[in-house]
């Protein structure tokens, strides 16, 4: 007989979901090192909705689109981010805006918007071209480890269009350290302070962001500059209402990190699979050469070869592969019953290849997002690597703004390929990221 998580209500309808009878640990590191293999094999034990123990916390994966749409729409508000998030970043990334939730999260979340308006993203994309064309002209050539420089180059232009600070070189790289100290913290095994370790360095390199980002605090309130730090400093609600400084520290601390990560894969995503595929390369350069090197913000919908290599790079490997949500009172998901304080997990990256919406779901096709095909608009959560809810991210369209513009640059200063049969080899123990860095041998055109 198989096990099951909770039973529901004697006289319910709902179905109780069935328990993995394997340790939960064993389960996570197996999904971690093969998700579609663990998926498939999952899905063939147990069907879509399944859970397991691990770490003492009842987890529960949805799989499909109907799933994610009943969590992510929340429409009976059973489902909180906080107590979910928290589990994994909560410490480094305390209330920023995906950790709140509800009517807290409502109200922080209409004054973040207005960072993200496109008046405002034009501003920021005025600040971004010229220093992405200067970073990208100055790319290594030979065998680069690209992803390795997409990486540097997203964290400057996160310190200079999102700080708008000239910051001295050993100031920048303190400030690159404590980010990427406090990012790394989120996914350490030892989940305690012990001194040396990762969680310890990412407490400690929390507090210096704070402590640069208090310091700076006073100046950009008082004058006003077309970086992220300055518009959320002189923001206001419908009632005139303002961040505090604190909340300020916190939104920017967290928008730093959901902004770096995600790009940088999503660019290392597409540079391989142009490189695997070299027609796509050049179909894209030729569209980049029919714009100026100088894009502005108008040219960005114009890149349309770019743009559908972006999707379907983002299907096959979305930068956050699932979102966790804690039920908040007892639910139900696709007749499922969910006692309160069950983590469920909607996981985008096995969902991305579901052959219900995909043809060939493991394939790169990026015309399957032709207006002929349109294969991602089959369910409203088909293709979903921005998330979807109330939570949807904030920054998809910062996000591409970024990702298009650094591919037009090296789309049309450069040539890249790997060897023929290369695979990315990809570690799947946090957010996507090539073991290899993508080594790839570049050269200038
Ligand atoms: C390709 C790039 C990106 C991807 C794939 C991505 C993906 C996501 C996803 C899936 C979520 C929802 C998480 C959840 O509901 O649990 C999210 C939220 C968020 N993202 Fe992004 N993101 C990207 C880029 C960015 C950028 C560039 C920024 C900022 C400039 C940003 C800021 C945020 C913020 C602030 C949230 C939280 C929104 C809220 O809770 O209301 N993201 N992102």
């Amino acid at each position: 007989m198989v096990a099951v998580l909770a039973q529901p209500e004697a006289g319910s309808d709902l179905k109780a979901v069935p328990l993995s009878d394997r340790n939960g640990v064993l389960e996570i590191l197996q999904m971690r090192r093969d998700p579609f293999g663990y998926s498939d094999r999952k899905r063939l034990q147990y069907g879509d909705v399944s859970g397991m123990n691990a770490f003492g916390v009842r987890i529960v994966t949805c799989m499909g689109a109907e799933a994610a749409n009943e969590i992510l729409m929340n429409k009976d508000r059973a489902f909180a981010n906080a107590p979910a998030w928290s589990y994994f970043i909560g410490p480094f990334f305390n209330r920023g805006i995906m950790l709140l939730d509800f009517e807290e999260h409502r109200n922080h979340r209409h004054i973040l918007q207005q960072a993200f308006t496109p008046k405002v993203l034009k501003g920021y994309m005025d600040e971004l071209q010229p220093m992405v064309a200067d970073r990208v002209s100055r790319f290594p050539t030979g065998r680069v480890k690209l992803f390795s420089e997409l990486k540097a180059l997203t964290l400057d232009v996160a310190l200079e269009v999102f700080l708008g600070l000239e910051l001295p070189q050993h100031e920048a790289d303190r400030l690159n350290k404590a980010f990427i100290e406090t990012v790394r913290a989120g996914v350490a095994y030892v989940r305690k302070p012990v001194p040396g370790g990762r969680w310890w360095k990412g407490v400690r390199s929390r507090k210096v962001l704070e402590d640069f980002f208090y310091e700076h605090i006073a100046a950009k309130r008082a004058n006003a500059t077309p970086d992220l730090f300055s518009v959320l400093c002189h923001a206001e609600g419908d009632d005139g209402e303002t961040f505090t400084d604190e909340d300020v520290v916190n939104h920017m601390i967290f928008v730093l990190m959901a902004a770096h990560d995600t790009s940088t894969i999503t660019m290392t995503q597409m540079a391989y699979w142009m490189a695997k595929y070299p027609e796509w390369q050049e179909k894209a350069r030729a569209q980049s050469f029919e714009f100026g090197p100088d894009l502005d913000y108008a040219d960005l919908s114009g890149l349309t070869v770019l743009d559908s290599i972006m999707k379907e790079s983002l299907r096959l490997c979305p930068p956050v592969p699932a979102q966790p949500r804690m039920a908040v009172k007892d639910t139900q998901v696709q007749g499922f019953f969910i006692p309160e304080g069950t983590m469920v997990s909607v996981p985008q990256l096995i969902n991305h290849r579901d052959p219900q919406y995909y043809t060939h779901p493991a394939m790169f096709d990026p015309e399957r997002f032709s207006a002929e095909r349109a294969e991602d608009k089959g369910h409203r959560m088909a293709w979903m690597p921005f998330g979807g809810g109330v939570h949807k991210c904030i920054g998809l369209y910062f996000g591409q703004m970024e990702i298009k513009t650094v591919m037009h640059h090296l789309l049309r200063g450069y040539e890249w390929s790997v060897p023929t049969g290369y695979q990315v080899p990809m570690d799947y123990s946090a957010l996507p990221v090539p073991k290899d860095k993508l080594p790839v041998q570049m050269r200038k055109r």
